[in-house]
């Protein structure tokens, strides 16, 4: 009994992730719209502008799931994901899962601080470290859906960590675990983490 329901759960499951499976090439066709401002392999050039090349496929597809209901608002992107089927999402996130990132660099005057806290976090405040997640050389964790941040633009990165703070950008689920996070995080400290992942890779 107890084996049949695991293996019926297991071929749900199976036939679940092949159906969701993105196609890297087909969605390559279906990104001509996003690289005027993420740049056609996602290596975009405006600090505003997140970079998506070698982002994580989980990550990817959640976040254009999250824009595409309202979840996540990004007015610049309005209207460009309502035509886009499961499938189309699938594609892109794979497109630009599989494009190498760019790295920038990082300004050495607030450089050490922002090291502190990425590696160290705020252990008096109960503020952990981003390493724990994002991993020591910011390349996040693919299978769990923590984005890759190393190289991203610090403008984008500053954003983010003041909308969570804000409460301006609420789609990190019901831990609200990116939200707590940033509570702790002076501008200061935004400026300086945010400038060492820039560099980070
Ligand atoms: C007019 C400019 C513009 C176009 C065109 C555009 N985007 Fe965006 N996109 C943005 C901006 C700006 C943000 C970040 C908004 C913010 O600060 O939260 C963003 C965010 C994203 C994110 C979240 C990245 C992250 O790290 O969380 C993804 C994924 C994304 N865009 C994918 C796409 C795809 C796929 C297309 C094409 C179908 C597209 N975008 C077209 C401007 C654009
Ligand atoms: C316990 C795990 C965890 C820790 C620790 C953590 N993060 Fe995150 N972070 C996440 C998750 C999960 C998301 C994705 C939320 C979502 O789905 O929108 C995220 C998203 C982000 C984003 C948005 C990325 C993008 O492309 O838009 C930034 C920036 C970020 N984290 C920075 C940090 C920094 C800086 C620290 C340390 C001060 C940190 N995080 C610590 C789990 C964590």
């Amino acid at each position: 009994m107890n084996k049949i329901i695991v293996s019926l759960l297991l071929t749900l499951g199976i036939t679940g992730f092949a159906h969701a499976a993105g196609d890297a090439a087909a969605g390559q066709a279906k990104t001509a719209v996003c690289g005027a401002c993420h740049g056609p392999d996602g290596n975009s050039m405006a600090p505003n502008f997140p970079k998506l090349a070698g982002q994580g496929e989980t990550y990817l597809k959640k976040q254009l799931h999250d824009i595409k209901s309202g979840k996540r608002q990004v007015l610049e992107m309005t209207g460009m994901l309502t035509n886009l089927s499961d499938q189309d999402i699938a594609d892109i996130a794979a497109y630009f899962a599989s494009q190498k990132g760019s790295v920038g660099a990082a300004d050495p005057k607030v450089v050490a601080h922002g090291e502190e806290l990425f590696r160290g976090g705020k252990l008096d405040q109960g503020m952990p470290a981003c390493t724990g997640c994002h991993s020591p050389n910011g390349a996040g964790n693919a299978a769990a859906g923590f984005p890759h941040l190393g190289g991203q633009h610090a403008a984008y990165i500053a954003k983010q960590l003041t909308a969570f703070r804000e409460g301006e950008r609420t789609n990190d689920g019901d831990t609200m675990v990116m939200r707590s996070i940033a509570a702790k995080l002076s501008n200061k400290d935004i400026e300086a983490v945010s400038s060492y992942i820039q560099g980070l890779h």
